[in-house]
């Protein structure tokens, strides 16, 4: 096939791991023989051994991940500060696995689940149930009843109804819950519309600007059975501006101050998650865990001072930049076809065995990625590509606009980074796709992690 003739406007090429390493696993690189790797296992091999697509996750790189943010914590917020220390939680819905639960909570790391099912995985794993936090805008009976049963750390409320829910709930099982409020803050923050979390007209939390959450916090002192552990704020997801964090803590720590002002005492303050990643080259790079860190100690201390309170004890709750940038998905293309363009362009289709069931994320907020030719080195010409999914939909775009070697062709296989958060788990089986294995990689060894969603599933599955 010919190339097209290279515009100004003409898109990104991957950027190799030795150039934006940020964007893939850590240790991922070119072998000798032109294949890419991370640390010492071949893509090529594994996707032999496993079949494509595959989720192929870097254990080090997240477990890794995870050390680094607890570090920085600690670093920000025992030593840095002389502050009253910090907890992370992982975001479990970013990607869930009893594996990644238990390492996690090895290091000291806390689970934060957002239902019934992710609550259950996390305690199947044997996570403690004083590190798990319970989140939901409309938890379900059964959510509420495991978690008061197992005395999970903390529930976070969402809403007034859901405070007497437990309450009750609490007096017919003869235990108590300890509790948090959803803050809804007012800070405008996120990458999608649909993953800000904390302007006034959506459905989580409770408004501070209303009064709703201060009210919300009284009656839940005025409860029996409830004990009052703090306030939380998540505003959103993959934010880039420290800023953003640093006005909702503000407004938290404002409220916090109030509350304790009336005799109420909040002893803990949780800032969420969001923190964001790099996806592909047109992303900067983002800031790193330390950075957040020290930004968010240095204004908790601040105020601390300024407002005359015993600093709070800090948590956080990062999924996506724990879980993110550890994974690759391997896909293989299939066919290739040269569209072209009222402007007299070329565009080249690749397909790959996957697409929107696997990485919803593109469809659904316009995210982009970017791949690379994972089984060889390829020197050719870049070409305009397309990469589209199996699915029986036009916008069923992997990525949108990308420069590849015009020798891409049946059987090569692409690797897309970053699709640890949000892949795995947004998966569906639209169009009875299977849903592609979850491979563990750490050193030089592979590992099932969680297993294939296969056809024979589906069928099984359908009783009708
Ligand atoms: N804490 C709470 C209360 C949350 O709602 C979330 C994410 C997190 C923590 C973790 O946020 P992260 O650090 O991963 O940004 N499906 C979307 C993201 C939805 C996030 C929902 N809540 C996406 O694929 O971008």
């Amino acid at each position: 096939m010919s190339t097209t003739t290279i515009p100004h406007d003409f898109p990104l090429p991957a950027p190799e791991p030795s150039q934006r390493s940020d964007v893939w696993p850590w240790h991922t690189r070119r072998d000798d023989d032109g294949s890419l790797r991370i640390g010492s296992l071949n893509l090529r091999k594994i996707a032999q051994q496993w079949g494509t697509p595959v989720y192929v996750v870097s254990l080090d790189d997240l477990l890794g991940r995870a050390q680094v943010w607890k570090a920085a914590m600690d670093e920000a917020f025992w030593s840095g500060y002389g502050l009253a220390g910090a907890q992370v939680y992982y975001a479990g819905k970013a990607f869930l696995c009893k594996r990644v639960v238990r390492e996690l909570c090895q290091e000291g790391i806390g689970i934060d689940t957002a239902s019934e099912g992710e609550l259950a995985l996390a305690l199947a794993a044997g996570a403690p149930p004083k590190l798990i936090g319970l989140h939901g805008n409309n938890k379900s009976q059964g959510a509420l009843s495991t978690a008061l049963e197992q005395g999970i750390g903390r529930i976070v409320v969402d809403s007034v109804g859901e405070i007497d829910r437990i309450d009750s709930l609490c007096s017919a099982m003869n235990t108590r819950a300890r509790v948090m409020v959803r803050v809804t803050t007012g800070v405008h923050a996120g990458g999608h519309e649909f993953i800000a979390t904390a302007h006034e007209d959506q459905k989580f939390g409770l408004s501070l600007a209303t009064g709703a959450a201060r009210e919300a916090v009284q009656r839940i002192t005025a409860c029996e059975h409830l004990d009052f552990v703090g306030l939380h704020s998540h505003i959103g997801s993959q934010i880039f501006d420290k800023g953003a964090f640093v006005e909702a803590a503000t407004r938290l720590m404002g409220l916090r101050k109030e509350l304790m002002d009336a005799g109420i005492n909040t002893p803990e303050l949780d800032l969420g998650g969001g923190y964001a990643i790099s996806y592909w080259a047109g992303d900067s790079v983002a800031p790193s865990p330390k950075e957040y860190a020290d930004e968010l100690a240095r204004v908790i201390s601040t105020l601390s001072q300024d407002m005359d309170m015993e600093p709070p004890h800090i948590s956080i709750e990062p999924g996506r930049s724990i879980a993110g940038p550890s994974t690759v998905t391997l896909y293989e293309v299939g066919t290739v076809k040269d569209v072209v363009l009222e402007d007299g362009s070329v565009r080249r289709y690749i397909s790959v065995d996957g697409g929107m069931a696997d990485n919803i994320r593109p469809a659904l907020y316009g995210s982009v990625y970017t791949a690379a030719l994972a089984n060889r080195r390829s020197d050719q010409a870049l070409t305009r590509c397309r990469i589209v999914g199996s699915h029986c939909e036009s916008g069923d775009i992997i990525i949108n606009d990308i420069a590849l070697p015009c020798d891409v062709g049946r059987g090569d296989l692409l690797a897309v980074p970053a699709t640890g958060a949000y892949g795995k788990s947004m998966a569906s089986n639209y169009n009875m796709l299977p849903t592609p294995p979850v491979v563990g990689i750490s050193g030089d060894k592979t590992e099932l992690l969680v297993r294939p969603r296969t056809i024979n599933d589906l069928i099984s599955e359908d009783v009708s």
